[in-house]
């Protein structure tokens, strides 16, 4: 398995250019199941993630193309001979149930795999099918797997407990089909979600209000294939922002969306970062050492709990103290334990941690259990004293393009090893 092995306390400067968002293309290539014919996309990333979605796609009977290099996945879903995400699929990515409503709109019938538990939480999705279910679906839950079944959907008001990224994106598809009109309340915001939208409208559907907490779609009887370009990755954006604050640095990232990441940069503005838009991207310069501010982590357009792990990192280098809450998933610390070997001062106590800086962080043997830790170890790793090994590389591939690429044309001392 690869480990990404590090030099720390280089300064990175330089241009970036940001990928396709992973949460954008996921949902966008479910969508494609919804049209009688071929879907076009660009600025899709080359990640593990959207293997594994061609991968289902294709198992569902879909024709699917894909030049990595030139960053484009079209995808003929003009027949359809499976409705099975199967558990092999789902068990590697959980947003495989993004298939769902659009299965289920399409074919009258689903069988995905419930996903298990998750290293940052429970993650069910009790939600998606609670709409479905509303929606006039029958849902069995056999042998581990969603049994759905509708002759027709129907629209309905539905109203989600808790605001969920994937549910409002998989009850938006399986709507747009739907009879009639649907009105989601307490939907997600999230940049994703509008993507998702947009794509649906352009494809004929009805929805209005998306980015905002009520969704209404009306219903319409076919959607037809088009082309479209996925919007930038606000994660990867926000974690290339850290990296320079971090390093002090100054490194202008470019393809991506100020208005996404506005959050973080006024976070990042408080803890002393100097961030400056150009036309063309977002320029990041860190100055000084870091000034300690609290963080927690909330939907859209609240602080993303997918920047919680970077954003502790760059606590741990900071002049005071900083809690950081987590309010998103139960239990996303897991990279806590591991920045501790590297010298972090950090104590969680329940959804909270509490971040004391230390004057420096020195390089580790460490290991990552999800994306988003993965991304933080090596940012760590880049403002570390000495050699940080980061293995379990392949939880970064899921969601980072070529991010040791990227960070040593900026200056890091960073390679992959094969071992
Ligand atoms: C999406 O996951 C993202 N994944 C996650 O990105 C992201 O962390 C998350 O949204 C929150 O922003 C994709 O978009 C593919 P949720 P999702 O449903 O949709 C609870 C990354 O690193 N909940 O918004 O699965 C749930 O347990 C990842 O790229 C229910 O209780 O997240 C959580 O506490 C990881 N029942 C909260 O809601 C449900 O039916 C928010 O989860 C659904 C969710």
């Amino acid at each position: 398995m690869d480990k990404i092995v590090i030099e720390g306390g280089e300064r990175l400067v330089g241009d970036v250019e940001i990928s396709g968002a992973k949460n954008a293309a996921l949902p966008l290539l479910a969508a494609s199941i919804l049209a009688e014919g071929t879907t076009v996309f660009e600025n899709v990333p080359t990640l593990e993630d959207i293997r594994t979605t061609r991968k289902l796609l294709s198992n569902l009977g879909a024709t699917v193309e894909a030049d990595e290099k030139k960053h484009s996945v079209s995808v003929d879903a003009s027949k359809l001979i499976s409705h099975e995400a199967p558990y092999e699929l789902v068990k590697t990515m959980r947003a495989s149930s993004l298939v769902l409503g659009p299965l289920l709109a399409r074919l009258g019938k689903a069988r995905v795999s419930l996903p298990g538990g998750c290293a940052i939480g429970a993650r069910p999705i009790n939600l998606h099918l609670m709409a479905l279910e509303k929606m006039g679906a029958e849902i069995k839950i056999e042998h581990g797997y969603v049994e759905a079944k509708a002759k027709k959907l129907r629209g309905a008001k539905i109203y989600f407990d808790i605001v969920t990224v994937t549910g409002t994106e998989n009850i938006m598809m399986a709507a747009s089909l739907a009879e009639g009109t649907t009105v989601l309340e307490n939907a997600a915001c999230e940049p994703e979600v509008v993507d998702t939208a947009n794509l649906l409208n352009r494809m004929g559907a009805k929805i209005r209000g998306a980015g905002t907490d009520v969704i209404t779609i009306e219903g319409v009887s076919s959607l037809k294939p088009v082309s479209y370009r996925v919007m930038p990755d606000r994660i990867e954006t926000g974690t290339f922002m850290i990296a320079s604050a971090l390093t002090r640095g100054n490194i202008k990232i470019k393809d991506c969306i100020e208005e996404h990441s506005m959050a973080l940069i006024i976070k990042l503005r408080e803890a002393g970062v100097e961030i400056k838009v150009e036309g063309d991207g977002i320029r990041v310069i860190g100055h000084r050492r870091i000034k300690s501010v609290d963080v927690k982590t909330l939907p859209y357009p609240g602080f993303a709990t997918d920047m919680q792990a970077q954003m502790m990192v760059l606590m741990t280098l900071g002049d005071g103290l900083s809690v950081i809450s987590e309010t998103v998933f139960e239990n996303r610390f897991m990279h806590v334990s591991e920045l501790q070997r590297m010298g972090a001062d950090i104590r969680v106590d329940g959804h909270s941690a509490l971040v004391k800086g230390v004057p420096y962080l020195s390089g580790a043997p460490v290991m990552a259990t999800d994306l988003r830790a993965s991304a933080s170890l090596i940012l760590a790793g880049l403002a570390a004293e000495g050699t940080t090994e980061v293995s379990r590389v392949y939880h970064l591939d899921r969601g980072y393009e070529r991010i040791e690429e990227k960070l040593s044309r900026l200056g890091a001392k960073i390679k992959r090893v094969g071992t």
